[in-house]
Protein backbone atom coordinates (compact mmCIF):
# COMPACT_ATOMS: atom_id res chain seq x y z
CA UNK A 1 0.00 0.00 0.00
CA UNK A 2 1.59 3.60 -0.67
CA UNK A 3 0.73 6.08 1.69
CA UNK A 4 0.20 9.64 1.08
CA UNK A 5 0.33 11.89 4.04
CA UNK A 6 -1.45 15.33 3.80
CA UNK A 7 -1.04 18.07 6.10
CA UNK A 8 -5.01 18.34 6.41
CA UNK A 9 -8.33 17.77 5.15
CA UNK A 10 -8.34 20.06 2.83
CA UNK A 11 -4.72 19.35 1.14
CA UNK A 12 -5.90 15.32 1.23
CA UNK A 13 -8.93 16.16 -0.98
CA UNK A 14 -7.09 18.15 -3.34
CA UNK A 15 -4.56 15.67 -3.46
CA UNK A 16 -7.54 12.96 -4.08
CA UNK A 17 -8.96 15.05 -6.78
CA UNK A 18 -5.80 15.40 -8.33
CA UNK A 19 -5.37 11.96 -8.88
CA UNK A 20 -9.12 11.26 -10.42
CA UNK A 21 -9.10 14.41 -12.80
CA UNK A 22 -5.88 12.58 -14.32
CA UNK A 23 -7.55 9.31 -14.29
CA UNK A 24 -10.78 10.62 -16.33
CA UNK A 25 -8.41 13.12 -18.39
CA UNK A 26 -6.54 10.28 -19.25
CA UNK A 27 -9.32 7.62 -19.82
CA UNK A 28 -12.74 9.53 -20.40
CA UNK A 29 -15.26 6.27 -20.35
CA UNK A 30 -13.21 5.15 -17.04
CA UNK A 31 -15.42 3.57 -14.27
CA UNK A 32 -15.50 5.26 -10.83
CA UNK A 33 -16.44 4.17 -7.68
CA UNK A 34 -17.68 6.07 -4.99
CA UNK A 35 -18.21 6.13 -1.54
CA UNK A 36 -20.54 8.48 0.70
CA UNK A 37 -19.80 9.52 4.11
CA UNK A 38 -18.52 12.69 5.45
CA UNK A 39 -15.02 12.12 4.09
CA UNK A 40 -15.03 12.20 0.65
CA UNK A 41 -17.50 15.66 0.17
CA UNK A 42 -14.44 17.58 -0.39
CA UNK A 43 -13.27 15.67 -3.42
CA UNK A 44 -16.36 15.99 -4.55
CA UNK A 45 -16.19 19.95 -4.18
CA UNK A 46 -13.05 19.76 -5.63
CA UNK A 47 -14.06 17.76 -8.58
CA UNK A 48 -17.16 20.29 -9.10
CA UNK A 49 -15.07 23.76 -9.16
CA UNK A 50 -12.49 21.62 -11.48
CA UNK A 51 -15.42 20.69 -13.84
CA UNK A 52 -16.42 24.25 -13.64
CA UNK A 53 -13.40 25.88 -14.03
CA UNK A 54 -11.19 23.60 -16.06
CA UNK A 55 -14.01 21.86 -18.11
CA UNK A 56 -13.16 18.40 -17.46
CA UNK A 57 -16.21 16.03 -18.21
CA UNK A 58 -17.86 13.55 -17.23
CA UNK A 59 -19.86 12.57 -20.24
CA UNK A 60 -18.17 8.88 -20.58
CA UNK A 61 -17.75 8.59 -17.21
CA UNK A 62 -19.94 5.54 -15.37
CA UNK A 63 -20.08 5.53 -11.38
CA UNK A 64 -20.61 3.22 -9.21
CA UNK A 65 -21.37 3.78 -5.23
CA UNK A 66 -20.60 1.08 -2.47
CA UNK A 67 -23.68 0.87 -1.11
CA UNK A 68 -27.36 1.99 0.34
CA UNK A 69 -29.86 2.12 3.04
CA UNK A 70 -32.88 -0.09 2.95
CA UNK A 71 -35.68 1.46 3.28
CA UNK A 72 -35.52 4.74 2.44
CA UNK A 73 -36.67 6.15 -0.81
CA UNK A 74 -34.00 7.23 -3.31
CA UNK A 75 -35.59 10.77 -2.56
CA UNK A 76 -35.34 10.94 1.03
CA UNK A 77 -32.36 13.59 1.93
CA UNK A 78 -31.08 11.00 4.34
CA UNK A 79 -30.60 8.38 1.15
CA UNK A 80 -27.14 7.78 -0.63
CA UNK A 81 -28.58 8.45 -3.47
CA UNK A 82 -29.65 11.63 -2.86
CA UNK A 83 -26.25 12.45 -1.14
CA UNK A 84 -24.27 11.41 -4.44
CA UNK A 85 -26.74 14.13 -5.91
CA UNK A 86 -26.47 16.57 -3.95
CA UNK A 87 -22.81 16.46 -3.44
CA UNK A 88 -21.47 15.38 -7.20
CA UNK A 89 -23.63 14.11 -9.42
CA UNK A 90 -25.94 17.56 -10.00
CA UNK A 91 -22.97 19.77 -10.60
CA UNK A 92 -20.85 17.50 -12.93
CA UNK A 93 -22.05 16.99 -16.59
CA UNK A 94 -22.64 13.03 -16.16
CA UNK A 95 -25.88 11.26 -17.30
CA UNK A 96 -27.77 10.44 -14.15
CA UNK A 97 -28.32 7.16 -16.35
CA UNK A 98 -24.28 6.36 -16.19
CA UNK A 99 -24.27 6.80 -11.74
CA UNK A 100 -25.20 3.15 -10.60
CA UNK A 101 -26.31 3.02 -6.80
CA UNK A 102 -28.22 0.18 -5.61
CA UNK A 103 -31.94 0.12 -5.00
CA UNK A 104 -32.54 -0.01 -0.93
CA UNK A 105 -36.60 0.28 -1.84
CA UNK A 106 -36.23 -2.88 -4.19
CA UNK A 107 -39.03 -5.11 -3.69
CA UNK A 108 -36.77 -8.48 -3.18
CA UNK A 109 -33.34 -6.73 -1.87
CA UNK A 110 -31.14 -9.91 -2.87
CA UNK A 111 -32.49 -9.63 -6.49
CA UNK A 112 -31.15 -5.96 -6.32
CA UNK A 113 -27.63 -7.61 -4.86
CA UNK A 114 -27.51 -9.28 -7.69
CA UNK A 115 -28.76 -7.18 -10.34
CA UNK A 116 -26.34 -5.02 -8.47
CA UNK A 117 -23.48 -7.03 -8.78
CA UNK A 118 -23.99 -7.93 -12.81
CA UNK A 119 -24.19 -4.16 -13.53
CA UNK A 120 -20.52 -4.13 -11.95
CA UNK A 121 -19.33 -6.96 -13.37
CA UNK A 122 -20.91 -5.92 -17.17
CA UNK A 123 -18.59 -2.71 -16.93
CA UNK A 124 -15.38 -4.74 -16.34
CA UNK A 125 -15.46 -3.73 -12.83
CA UNK A 126 -14.17 -0.88 -11.27
CA UNK A 127 -11.33 1.19 -12.39
CA UNK A 128 -10.85 3.56 -9.99
CA UNK A 129 -12.54 2.91 -6.05
CA UNK A 130 -12.62 5.50 -3.86
CA UNK A 131 -13.16 4.21 -0.05
CA UNK A 132 -13.18 5.75 3.07
CA UNK A 133 -13.12 3.52 6.51
CA UNK A 134 -15.03 3.07 9.52
CA UNK A 135 -13.31 3.18 13.11
CA UNK A 136 -14.52 -0.78 13.49
CA UNK A 137 -12.06 -1.19 9.60
CA UNK A 138 -15.62 -1.57 8.08
CA UNK A 139 -15.31 -0.75 3.85
CA UNK A 140 -18.63 0.06 2.45
CA UNK A 141 -21.04 -1.39 4.92
CA UNK A 142 -18.72 -4.80 5.34
CA UNK A 143 -18.75 -4.79 9.24
CA UNK A 144 -16.31 -6.90 10.90
CA UNK A 145 -16.56 -10.58 10.39
CA UNK A 146 -17.53 -10.28 6.84
CA UNK A 147 -16.28 -12.87 4.67
CA UNK A 148 -13.21 -12.00 2.04
CA UNK A 149 -15.40 -13.60 -0.63
CA UNK A 150 -18.55 -11.26 -0.06
CA UNK A 151 -19.96 -10.13 -3.00
CA UNK A 152 -22.85 -7.55 -3.29
CA UNK A 153 -25.31 -8.40 -0.35
CA UNK A 154 -27.57 -6.99 2.05
CA UNK A 155 -26.36 -6.16 5.64
CA UNK A 156 -27.57 -5.58 9.22
CA UNK A 157 -25.52 -2.37 10.27
CA UNK A 158 -24.07 -2.59 13.80
CA UNK A 159 -24.84 -0.56 16.96
CA UNK A 160 -21.56 1.39 16.74
CA UNK A 161 -22.16 1.89 12.39
CA UNK A 162 -25.30 2.93 13.65
CA UNK A 163 -24.22 5.67 15.92
CA UNK A 164 -21.43 6.69 13.76
CA UNK A 165 -23.91 7.54 10.82
CA UNK A 166 -26.79 9.05 13.76
CA UNK A 167 -25.23 12.30 13.17
CA UNK A 168 -27.14 12.60 9.42
CA UNK A 169 -30.66 11.37 11.16
CA UNK A 170 -32.82 13.05 13.95
CA UNK A 171 -32.42 10.50 16.17
CA UNK A 172 -30.42 6.89 16.43
CA UNK A 173 -34.05 5.44 16.00
CA UNK A 174 -33.99 6.52 12.51
CA UNK A 175 -31.01 5.39 11.44
CA UNK A 176 -31.87 2.23 8.90
CA UNK A 177 -31.22 -1.15 10.61
CA UNK A 178 -30.08 -2.75 6.85
CA UNK A 179 -28.08 -1.73 3.80
CA UNK A 180 -27.14 -2.96 0.42
CA UNK A 181 -23.12 -2.68 0.03
CA UNK A 182 -20.60 -3.94 -2.35
CA UNK A 183 -18.87 -7.37 -0.95
CA UNK A 184 -15.29 -7.25 0.04
CA UNK A 185 -14.46 -9.82 -2.96
CA UNK A 186 -16.32 -7.02 -5.77
CA UNK A 187 -14.05 -4.52 -4.00
CA UNK A 188 -11.33 -5.88 -4.20
CA UNK A 189 -11.69 -6.16 -7.82
CA UNK A 190 -10.83 -2.53 -8.45
CA UNK A 191 -7.84 -2.32 -10.58
CA UNK A 192 -7.01 0.59 -8.06
CA UNK A 193 -8.32 1.60 -4.82
CA UNK A 194 -7.86 5.17 -2.96
CA UNK A 195 -8.71 4.87 1.00
CA UNK A 196 -9.26 8.23 2.15
CA UNK A 197 -8.82 9.02 5.72
CA UNK A 198 -8.93 12.67 7.69
CA UNK A 199 -8.83 13.22 11.79
CA UNK A 200 -7.66 11.99 14.91
CA UNK A 201 -11.16 9.54 14.91
CA UNK A 202 -9.46 7.42 12.16
CA UNK A 203 -5.85 7.32 13.49
CA UNK A 204 -6.30 3.90 15.26
CA UNK A 205 -8.22 2.31 12.38
CA UNK A 206 -5.69 3.47 9.67
CA UNK A 207 -2.81 2.15 11.89
CA UNK A 208 -4.26 -1.47 12.54
CA UNK A 209 -4.98 -0.93 8.96
CA UNK A 210 -1.17 -0.12 8.41
CA UNK A 211 0.13 -2.66 10.52
CA UNK A 212 -2.37 -5.34 11.93
CA UNK A 213 -2.78 -8.19 10.45
CA UNK A 214 -5.01 -9.46 7.54
CA UNK A 215 -8.53 -10.62 9.12
CA UNK A 216 -11.32 -10.81 8.77
CA UNK A 217 -12.04 -8.90 11.85
CA UNK A 218 -10.91 -6.00 10.50
CA UNK A 219 -12.78 -5.57 6.70
CA UNK A 220 -9.99 -2.74 5.56
CA UNK A 221 -7.13 -5.13 6.50
CA UNK A 222 -7.68 -6.85 3.04
CA UNK A 223 -6.60 -4.34 0.73
CA UNK A 224 -2.64 -5.06 1.60
CA UNK A 225 -2.80 -7.93 -0.17
CA UNK A 226 -4.51 -5.76 -3.26
CA UNK A 227 -1.39 -4.43 -5.61
CA UNK A 228 -2.69 -1.17 -6.47
CA UNK A 229 -4.22 0.99 -2.86
CA UNK A 230 -2.76 4.42 -2.03
CA UNK A 231 -3.87 5.41 1.37
CA UNK A 232 -3.94 9.22 1.12
CA UNK A 233 -4.57 10.80 4.86
CA UNK A 234 -3.95 13.66 6.75
CA UNK A 235 -1.32 14.01 9.48
CA UNK A 236 -4.13 13.66 12.07
CA UNK A 237 -5.74 10.36 10.57
CA UNK A 238 -1.53 8.81 10.52
CA UNK A 239 -0.20 10.03 13.90
CA UNK A 240 -0.52 6.42 15.00
CA UNK A 241 1.47 4.66 12.52
C1 LIG B 1 -19.93 5.09 2.63
C2 LIG B 1 -19.12 3.98 3.07
C3 LIG B 1 -18.58 3.90 4.47
C4 LIG B 1 -17.79 5.14 4.87
C5 LIG B 1 -17.26 5.00 6.29
C6 LIG B 1 -16.55 6.26 6.76
O1 LIG B 1 -20.32 4.90 1.28
O2 LIG B 1 -18.88 3.12 2.30
O3 LIG B 1 -17.76 2.76 4.57
O4 LIG B 1 -16.74 5.33 3.98
O5 LIG B 1 -18.31 4.74 7.16
O6 LIG B 1 -17.48 7.30 6.85
P1 LIG B 1 -17.05 8.79 7.09
O7 LIG B 1 -16.36 9.24 5.87
O8 LIG B 1 -18.35 9.54 7.31
O9 LIG B 1 -16.17 8.81 8.29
Amino acid sequence: MNIIKAENYDEMSHMAARKIIEKVRINPKITLGLATGSTPIGVYKKLIEDHKTNGTTYKQVTTVNLDEYSGIDRNDPNSYHYFMCEQLFNHIDIPHEQTYIPDGMAKDLQLECSRFESVVQKLGGVDVQLLGIGHNGHIGFNEPGTSFKSRTHVVALTESTRKANARFFPSIEDVPAHAITMGIATIMESKEIILLASGTSKAEAIARLVNGEVNEDFPASLLKLHNNVTIIADKDALQLV
